[in-house]
């Protein structure tokens, strides 16, 4: 029996009409069904043809485009389109981040179903681009290959590729010449191993083999120009290893920590690996305000670090601290806010469930002469008790920055049986954060919003909400 498969339909002159989450936009097909086609932008008019069809909805492509949108701009990037990292490229930075203010005010109203005050502008990033402190590229030998290249049948002798993972394939890597998200050397960096390691012969990750020896690679910055490179190995060959260490401490000098990872595994997180120092520290030092903060390979950072600057001092303003409170910042990660905010505090308590987190928070807040921030590690919904509060105070103030899958509800409930004065929410999905203020809205009113972009060319945006006692 042959497969079934998906009819396809083309719709003729679609005008795309807005950009939804996760950075595809959205059209109304003549049958009233709603179609999600990636790369057009809202105001293009174009033919679109269906690739699956749900229920509800299509998925689609645009296949000729009529009218350009007056709200595109041309894509800076030549890998646009097929490398999934800045899906909104092709939008202006304006427009960006009305769909951004968009998807946090239709959040909170439709999940939250909340009385909202009106939204102070989203803050949007100075630079828009080579913002990010800390990128991972994959090495694989079997690189992406354009439909072109695969039609003309021409075989390649090297398919080595250093870059990211095309959407949905996890064995193929697309191959970046440049890529705008990080500042220099991190471009130079990832073109030189792959130089150095093909004039070589240094073996590139197989990953349906799962053979070769070079397999990932992390470079993090800072804005006290600290560089932290980090390769991850899968063979543990010595003499290998060597080489390429060593070219890159003669070759880029200024590293501040040059680490690798031999990893056997076949997933290839580092988390739960050894991290060996070839050269320098272990940690780069970030700064913010005067406070220095060491980053660690397995360390969390805002990866926007100007952004984060901005994001803190809203939560601080939000916060409106007087240095009399006792303030609890959950999910403190290693403690940045918690010690940003400490100096307008009498004293605050940090909750993370990442021990090595902690121990950053704790060596951070030593380093910055902090004295009035403890730290404490574990799962929220158990640590953040009544046991705790009795222990550690009544809180005046609470900030929270959940993961993306926001507080679990027994965090929730216990927020309501404290009933601290206020509220400050930080939260990079407000699908999770509106179902949140939703709960917390038997006693506490939303006052304040202000959403903050980390993140140009992509769809994601970040939110902080002040929540103040009815
Ligand atoms: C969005 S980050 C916030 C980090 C920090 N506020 C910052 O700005 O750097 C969320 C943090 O929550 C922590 N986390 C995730 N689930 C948790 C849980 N169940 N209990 C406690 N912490 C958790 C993560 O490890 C992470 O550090």
């Amino acid at each position: 029996m042959g497969k079934k498969r998906t009819e396809r339909i083309v719709f003729e002159n679609v005008q795309i009409l807005d950009a939804g989450a996760k950075g595809v936009s959205v059209a109304k097909a003549p049958d009233g069904k709603v179609i999600f086609i990636p790369n057009v932008v809202p105001g293009d008019v174009a033919d679109i043809q269906t690739m699956k069809k749900r229920k509800a909805f299509y998925e689609g492509k645009a296949i000729k485009i009529h009218e350009f949108s007056e709200h595109r701009t041309e894509p800076v990037c030549e890998h646009f389109g097929v490398c999934g990292g800045c899906k909104w490229q092709n939008m202006k930075y304006s427009q960006q981040l009305h769909y951004k203010h968009n998807e946090v005010y239709n959040n909170l109203k439709r999940i939250g179903k909340i009385e909202m005050p009106e939204f102070e502008p989203i803050l949007g990033s100075e630079k828009q681009f080579f913002y990010r402190n800390k990128m991972e590229f994959g090495f694989s030998s079997t690189r992406w290959m354009t439909p072109e290249e695969v039609q003309s049948g021409a075989e390649l002798d090297n398919k080595n590729a250093v870059g990211f993972h095309i959407p949905r394939m996890w064995d193929k890597i697309l191959d970046i010449s440049k890529c705008h998200l990080q500042e220099d050397p991190s471009n130079d960096i990832r073109n030189e191993i792959r130089r150095f390691a093909n004039e070589n012969n240094l073996s590139f990750f197989n990953p349906r083999e799962v053979t070769g020896l070079l397999r990932t690679l992390m470079i993090r910055t800072a804005s006290t120009g600290e560089l932290m490179i980090l390769i991850q190995f899968y063979d543990n060959n010595k003499k290998e290893i060597e080489l390429i260490m060593n070219f890159l401490a003669e070759r880029f000098p200024n590293v501040t920590s040059l680490q690798y990872v031999i990893n056997r595994k076949l997933n290839d997180t580092i988390y739960d690996q050894d991290i060996i120092t070839f050269k320098g520290r272990n940690y780069i030092l970030e700064e913010m305000e005067g406070l220095h903060f060491s980053i660690n390979a397995k360390s969390f950072y805002q990866t926007n670090s100007e952004q984060a600057y901005q994001l803190y001092a809203i939560t601080r303003d939000f916060a409106g601290l007087t240095g009399e409170e006792l303030v609890y910042d959950l999910y403190t990660g290693t403690g940045t806010i918690a010690q940003f905010v400490s100096k307008k505090a009498k004293k605050v308590i940090g909750v993370e469930a990442v021990p090595e987190a902690i121990a950053d928070a704790k060596e951070n807040a030593t380093r910055n002469n902090i004295t009035n921030c403890e730290f404490f590690v574990g799962d929220m919904k158990n640590v953040f008790n009544d046991d705790f509060i009795n222990t550690h105070g009544h809180p005046d103030v609470v900030i929270t920055d959940p993961p993306r899958d926001g507080m679990h509800k027994d965090v929730v409930a216990q927020l309501l049986k404290i009933g601290a004065e206020k509220i400050v929410y930080v939260s990079c999905n407000s699908a999770t954060q509106a179902r949140d203020l939703a709960l917390l809205d038997e006693m506490y009113k939303v006052t304040r919003v202000r959403p903050v972009d980390m993140f140009p060319q992509t769809h994601h945006v970040e939110n902080v909400v002040l929540l103040e006692k009815r």
